[in-house]
């Protein structure tokens, strides 16, 4: 049996050690808006954060975030308001396929809690992991720039 918090609620499932949190996450705790894309630590579409951390869920075995605290897309938003991120990725209609968007997304939000004032290059540096077939990477980064002026005014 493996616990861990899972976006502020306290799960635990009968699961083999070594299956990738992907897999639990998609397949066990019904939690779809995190993709596998590679599979293989190569694309970041399965980026979740631990502890705050992004890390890639197809390649981290359950095992090795048991009594964590995992936070997926799902977790992002504060009952219907959106995270600021989330709003300036709808603002400026980044997705386009989708299917990259969630990783992108929490890489964005890792991102900003480590530098909340980003230049350009800091971006592409930190994103570069986060690969998007459709080619959204304007945007994305149009995004990261909107939603760090809004946290900053917030604060
Ligand atoms: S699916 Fe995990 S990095 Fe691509
Ligand atoms: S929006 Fe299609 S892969 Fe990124």
């Amino acid at each position: 049996m493996i616990s861990f918090t899972l976006n502020k609620e306290k799960v635990s499932y009968d699961v083999d050690p070594n299956m990738p949190l992907l897999y639990v996450l998609r397949d066990v705790a019904q939690k779809t808006g995190t993709k596998f894309g590679c599979g293989a630590g190569q694309c970041g579409a399965c980026t979740v954060h631990v502890d705050g951390t992004p890390i890639r869920s197809c390649l981290t075995p359950v095992s090795a975030i048991a009594d964590k605290s995992i936070t997926t897309i799902e977790g992002l938003a504060d009952g219907e308001k959106l995270h600021p991120v989330q709003q300036a990725w709808v603002d400026n209609n980044v997705p386009q396929c989708g299917y990259c968007q969630s990783g992108q997304i929490m890489s964005a939000v890792a991102l900003l809690a480590e530098n909340a004032s980003p230049s350009e290059a800091d971006i592409e540096t930190y994103m570069q992991g986060n690969i998007c077939r459709c080619g959204t990477y304007p945007r994305i980064k149009k995004a990261i720039q909107q939603a760090a002026v809004q946290m900053q005014e917030v604060k």
